[in-house]
């Protein structure tokens, strides 16, 4: 079939499987580019197949030469349906993996549930004995409790007052004031159930038990702090709650695996387009601005350069490891930047309709985000013919 974007909103119904091919590609050439990482060798990624958990997964991969398994929830094609990006993105990483003579399996289901957890540590214990490093890296609305039955919600929403601020639609450019309502009910419980650090605990609980980390098995979730634009609605909202929670987790999960010397961290990483940041209100018009100062400075990153280097020049440079006060490894320093925060606020003030396109990088944002899904790479005939039918060759 010929596959064309179809927006909705904030996502895409469909995905080239042929570009999403060619975005992986793209990821393992960098990560080659930039020579080898001496990182972990048996690597679970939760949260594998976009974003940062799928640069994670390259970077490990093509860095390290190591055996990966990824975990994500995607949907499979049917015939005239494309699957989600993150199946098709899945499927040509473990194409170019197993080609590259390197182990890589995949599970797509519900990572919250009891069920994909026994899998994954049924597939480490048969395959590669123990892991040394798990990267959990979900981004989802919703978390159905192993436990309790219960379907938690994330919600994106200020707390204690309304938050009224500039936003963009990225389709069409239009920047309109916008006003969020606060969080009521249990609206805060549920976030935090969903995006907190409560399953990241299960995770790593069950591999323990079932003695599947190695000796100083290091595990990473990553967070997002921002500015001060845009705190209202994220990390002083109820998405930041939830983020304070899994900050705190990586000490308590710590503290759990002292007899192993292993160590949770949390990576706090720069803002990107993805599924996840462009449900967010504000943001893209936030990271329409960001770009814009980066690319100028000459510091832009995308999810792989950003895994690359938390991987090269802080988890595994071979030295002590920086973190924060808070104990946070840190790789959004260049974009909290004092310098690039003042440019920012300065164009925040100025931006409207008429002249974002100008002062922001609108173009740069409607580009990652057609990326996502597989549009708009060089190298791909959109006109041509393509194979929606595309299988993840360990789970086809
Ligand atoms: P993403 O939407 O690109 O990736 C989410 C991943 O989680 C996908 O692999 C998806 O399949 C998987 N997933 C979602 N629900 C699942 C479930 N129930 N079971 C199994 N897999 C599931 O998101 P992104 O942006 O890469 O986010 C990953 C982490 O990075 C999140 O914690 C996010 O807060 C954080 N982060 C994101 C930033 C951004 O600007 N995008 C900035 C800093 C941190």
């Amino acid at each position: 079939m010929i596959i064309e974007p179809r927006m909705r909103g904030f996502i895409c119904l469909t995905a080239h499987p042929d570009g999403c091919e060619q975005n992986i590609k793209n990821q393992i050439e960098y990560v080659k580019s930039k020579g080898a990482i001496n990182g972990a060798k048996k690597v679970l990624v939760i949260g594998a197949s976009t974003g940062f958990g799928l640069a994670s997964r390259i970077s490990s991969a093509f860095g390290s030469d190591a055996a990966t398994i990824g975990v994500f929830f995607e949907k499979p094609p049917t015939a005239g349906r494309t699957a989600s990006p993150g199946w098709y993105n899945s499927a040509a990483f473990e194409k170019e993996a197993h080609k590259a003579g390197l182990y890589a399996k995949s599970i797509n289901g519900d990572a919250f549930s009891n069920e994909v957890k026994k899998q994954t540590l049924d597939l480490i214990k048969a395959d590669l004995g123990q892991v040394d490093l798990i990267i959990y890296s979900l981004a989802s609305p919703v978390r159905m409790h192993p436990t309790t039955g219960v379907l938690h919600r994330s919600v994106l929403k200020p707390i204690g007052g309304t938050f009224t601020n500039k936003t963009v639609d990225f389709h069409s450019g239009k920047v309109s004031e916008i006003s969020i309502e606060p969080s009521s009910g249990d609206d805060i419980e549920n976030t935090v159930a969903v995006m907190g650090g409560e399953d990241w605990k299960m995770w790593i609980d069950a591999l323990k038990a079932e003695n599947l980390l190695a000796p100083g098995a290091t595990t990473v979730a990553y967070s997002y702090i921002g500015p001060s634009l845009t705190e209202a609605v994220y990390r002083k909202g109820t998405i930041g709650r939830a983020k304070d929670d899994l900050e705190a987790t990586a000490f308590t999960i710590t503290d759990s695996l002292s007899d192993i010397d292993g160590k949770a961290y949390v990576s706090v990483n720069k803002a990107l387009v993805t599924q996840a940041s462009s449900a967010i209100p504000v943001i893209p018009l936030y990271i329409s601005l960001l770009y814009k100062i980066m690319k100028e400075e000459g510091i832009h990153e995308g999810c792989i350069e950003q895994i690359q280097r938390l991987y090269a020049d802080r988890l595994f440079s071979g030295k002590e490891i920086p973190t924060d006060e808070k104990g946070r490894i840190r790789v959004d320093d260049w974009e909290m930047r004092p310098d690039v925060q003042a440019k920012i606020a300065k164009l925040w003030q100025e931006a409207t309709t008429e002249n974002l396109a100008e002062l922001g990088d609108l173009e740069g944002y409607r580009s990652d985000f057609h990326n996502l899904f597989g549009f708009g790479f060089d190298g791909v005939d959109y006109k041509a013919e393509a194979n929606e039918m595309v299988g993840v060759e360990s789970i086809a």
